[in-house]
């Protein structure tokens, strides 16, 4: 049995008559990377404030590190450091006295170590030249970082992280990604959200994909990308003959796109042993290669929806 770091069965959010979040069975292994993935408004946010305790589920459980959510949410907390929409700072107060005052009035924290502490994760977040600068100067992408400092004052075990590079410029995105990475090779467990399927491509080892508050899809990356079929595409001028190769090789029908022939085929097929056919009989091969449909393209088949792809 995996052990889970987070497990929620039919965890529902309703506001009025709309589900938000609509009996959510989350699974996400102790260890791993989780991308939480859906569009603007898919439940997201809703989600990560039941599981810190911030909203009270309509219906449903959670545990969170073998601890039920929100019963034994104080003896939890200590262990998970989160990132959630709009983190309150004062702005009238630098960001390192915003983290001394938030780290003080923490009564699991060692004030002992608050300095060192307080230090260290302006360092990892990028922000140790901008600590003295009150938070109203900040940019977005700053306060955000200073958020994601906030997560980590202590060592934890768990992280989550609500679209953690938002409103981040592409060289800070990249150094979150990478303060994220560093964070899980730790062995911190970290929980992400995101609208962003390319970030979450290249970050997390699994994933959920949210739509209209329901979960469309879970599990680890590499799965769910190997349920899509791989297509062999192989361009020709002879597309006649080819397909007839094709078809005595035993692979089923065939798609043209302009001088491509497009067929689907096994995961393990062998493209060398065809070129050599296809060579043998005097085809002439332009192109030949596998292909496996992008995430994109299986996660819009799922929510009807796109996602955007930031390149
Ligand atoms: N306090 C609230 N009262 C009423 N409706 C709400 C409330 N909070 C969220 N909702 C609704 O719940 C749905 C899900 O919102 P949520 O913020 O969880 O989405 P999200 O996936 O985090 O979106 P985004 O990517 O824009 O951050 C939306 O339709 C939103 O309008
Ligand atoms: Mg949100």
């Amino acid at each position: 049995m995996v052990e889970l770091a987070i497990k929620t069965s039919q965890l529902t959010k309703r506001f009025g008559d709309q589900a938000a979040v609509d009996g959510i069975d989350l699974s996400v292994p102790k260890g791993s990377v989780f991308g939480f993935l859906g569009p603007n408004g898919s439940g997201k946010t809703t989600t990560i404030r039941m599981l810190l305790g911030l909203a009270e589920a309509t219906e449903g459980t959670i545990e969170l590190l073998g601890e039920e959510v929100p019963k034994r949410i104080e003896q939890i907390l200590p262990k998970v450091g989160a990132l959630v929409e709009g983190p309150a700072f004062y702005p009238f107060m630098s960001g390192r006295n915003n983290l001394l005052r938030i780290d003080a009035a923490d009564r699991f924290a060692d004030q002992k170590t608050t300095e060192a502490r307080v230090e260290s994760a302006l360092n990892r977040v990028g922000l140790a030249n901008a600590a003295k600068k009150k938070v109203h100067a900040y940019s977005l992408g700053m306060k955000q970082r200073l958020g994601l400092a906030n997560a980590l004052l202590k060592p934890r075990e768990l992280l989550i992280l609500d679209e953690p590079t938002n409103g981040l410029d592409p060289q800070g995105t990249r150094e979150v990604r990478n303060l994220i990475r560093s964070l899980a090779d730790e062995g911190i467990t970290v929980f992400v959200s995101s609208h962003l399927l390319s970030e979450i491509e290249m970050l997390c080892s699994h994933v959920a994909v949210m739509s209209a508050g329901k979960i469309v899809a879970q599990g680890k990356i590499e799965d769910l990308r190997n349920e899509e079929p791989t297509r062999l595409i192989l361009a020709t001028d002879e597309a006649d003959a080819a397909i007839d190769v094709l078809k005595s090789e035993g692979l089923g029908k065939s798609r043209i796109r302009g001088l491509q022939i497009i067929t689907e085929v096994e995961n393990d097929f062998d493209v060398a042993k065809l070129a050599a056919v296809l060579v043998s009989k005097n085809i002439p091969i332009r192109e030949i290669r596998l292909e496996k449909p992008s995430l994109e393209e299986k996660f819009v088949k799922l929510t009807g929806e796109g996602f955007e792809v930031v390149r």
